[in-house]
């Protein structure tokens, strides 16, 4: 199959959303990564995702809608509480699972008797839903294991040969997945940190919002995760990557004790000025919102440039740094060292 990359325009768009009738799997940019979408009330093309990306089958997927209309018509129904998640962060990086509707494909939901939704404030995005009509299951646009892609070119490095279309929106502002919060049990849980924070979900509910065991740490053997997604192993470089805490004077430091061949930082813009190795930086330290637009390009980065051994700069574990935090964890294999 040849993949094509188009840019945004209305005549791609009709085609995107005609592929995505017919069945097809389609590439689409969304403010926090690309996702594969394809139509979430057809089982046979959600197939499809799974089969472009390698994604074992019992891991669910997110239905991306373009109204609240849309949102009633793939969960049983809103609850209030979800409501007024929808008020403050909708559309936007924020997606909240329920109870599933009937409508949804089996597939969707792989054997879970809930389905995760978000309205992506993407204006590509928004514009493919509303064209085509239909609610679209998207994963992130890579293969299965690989970082997030945040560019067309991320998602043709991964899908080249396997979709028809991807539709290059440029960019992607975010840069780490949505922030995932459950509605579904007695408690909110926040299952995946992302741009909306847990303090903003706390604030906004106006009650605790549990934070799952496994942002932050490894699942024990036969442990079972909230989300499935969290037991796989996620947003690998082929490097071994290590975090480092501490301040940058503990960093260098640690660094010119274990420079060799094919060791490279990643470290925060500015502090690569004088390390003995080489460098890949990803954000500001003080800003955590530049950390997370620049993680997954940053992984892709030391792939190319053949690192063996990492070292990586530690995020904070709060606001949006908390997302970085948890993506570069399992980057690292969990592999956490104190300075
Ligand atoms: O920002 C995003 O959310 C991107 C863009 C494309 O929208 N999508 C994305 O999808 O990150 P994916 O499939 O890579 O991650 C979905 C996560 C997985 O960890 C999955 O296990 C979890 O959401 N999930 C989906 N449905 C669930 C459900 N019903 N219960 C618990 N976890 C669920
Ligand atoms: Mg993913």
């Amino acid at each position: 199959m040849e993949t094509i990359v188009a840019s945004v325009s209305p005549q791609s768009l009709a085609q995107a959303a005609e592929l995505l009738r017919q069945g097809q799997v389609v590439g689409m940019p969304t403010e926090t990564v690309y996702g594969l979408a394809a139509n979430a009330l057809d089982g046979a093309a959600v197939a499809r995702i799974f089969a472009a990306k390698g994604r074992p089958q019992d891991n669910p997927l997110i239905v991306h809608v373009d109204s609240v209309a849309m949102w009633e018509t793939v969960v049983e129904h809103l609850t209030p509480a979800a409501r007024r998640l929808i008020d403050a962060f909708c559309p936007g990086p924020l997606t909240i699972i329920l109870p599933r509707g009937k409508r949804v494909a089996d597939e969707v939901c792989a054997g879970l008797d809930t389905v995760a939704v978000r309205m992506p404030s993407h204006p590509a995005a928004r514009a493919l839903i509303k064209e085509c009509g239909l609610p679209l299951a998207a994963p992130s646009a890579n293969l299965s294991g690989s970082p997030s892609p945040t560019t067309a070119a991320h998602v043709l490095g991964d899908m080249d040969g396997r979709i028809p279309l991807i539709l290059d929106g440029g960019d992607c502002g975010v840069g780490v997945e949505s922030t995932v919060v459950t509605l579904a049990g007695e408690q909110p849980v926040l299952l995946r940190p992302g741009y909306i924070t847990h303090e903003q979900l706390e604030q906004v509910l106006g009650c605790p919002v549990q934070l799952a065991h496994a942002v932050t740490h490894q699942l024990a053997a036969g442990e079972k995760a909230a989300s499935p997604g969290m037991k796989y192993k996620h947003y690998a470089p082929r490097a071994d990557v290590t975090i480092l805490q501490g301040d940058l004077a503990q960093y260098r430091a640690f660094l010119q004790q274990h420079a060799a061949e094919g060791v490279w930082a990643l470290c925060f813009e500015g502090e690569e000025e004088g390390l003995p190795v080489p460098a890949v930086t990803y954000g500001l330290a003080a800003d955590d919102a530049t950390q997370a637009h620049a993680l997954f390009g940053a992984l892709r980065r030391l792939d190319e440039v053949g690192a063996k051994t990492v070292y990586a700069r530690c995020p904070s574990e709060t606001g949006v740094g908390l997302a970085v935090y948890n993506r570069l964890l399992r980057a690292a294999a969990f592999r956490v060292v104190a300075l």
